[in-house]
């Protein structure tokens, strides 16, 4: 994925249409898109691209997102909701409010942001996928 904002999003929409034929549940359906669409964004807006891999487990849904952009220098504060370093044009498209890591963390089982300024970041979403009940 390149820095192409009117493809960011492509790929969570690609996953959603898989997980609705494994008859995954519309409410994890629903958690995996926005978590995975938030970082997607991150990736194109702050980092200028990168890869993006998706693991369908028996349990778990995996969700890699590695760029080399210029890393995050101070993890904690990005992930507060309100705190953003996007530039004027960025937030003019609409983005940009400092929601995107709280809303992964908060649709996410567990999120991993690990990150090294100068170098990049890989953020790691899991979601379980419970078995629906009998
Ligand atoms: N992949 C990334 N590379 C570098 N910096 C990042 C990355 N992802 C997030 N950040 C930093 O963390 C900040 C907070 O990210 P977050 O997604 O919460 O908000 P935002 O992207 O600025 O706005 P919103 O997501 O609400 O449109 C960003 O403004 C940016 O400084
Ligand atoms: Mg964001």
């Amino acid at each position: 994925m390149d820095g192409d904002l009117a493809q960011a999003g492509a790929a969570s929409s690609d996953i959603k249409k898989k997980l609705r034929q494994l008859g995954v549940s519309s409410e994890l359906i629903r958690r995996t898109a926005i978590s995975m669409y938030e970082a997607e964004i991150n990736m194109v807006i702050h980092a200028g691209g990168g890869v993006i891999d998706v693991e369908i487990l028996p349990h778990d849904i995996i969700i890699v997102l590695e760029d080399h952009g210029p890393g995050i220098p101070d993890v904690e504060l990005a992930m507060k909701e309100g705190y953003s370093t996007a530039p004027h044009s960025v937030r003019e498209m609409g983005f940009g409010a400092g929601m995107g890591l709280a809303n992964m963390k908060k649709n996410s089982d567990e999120l991993l942001i690990d990150s090294v300024v100068g170098r990049g970041t890989i953020v790691t979403i899991r979601l379980r996928i419970r078995e629906a009940a009998s």
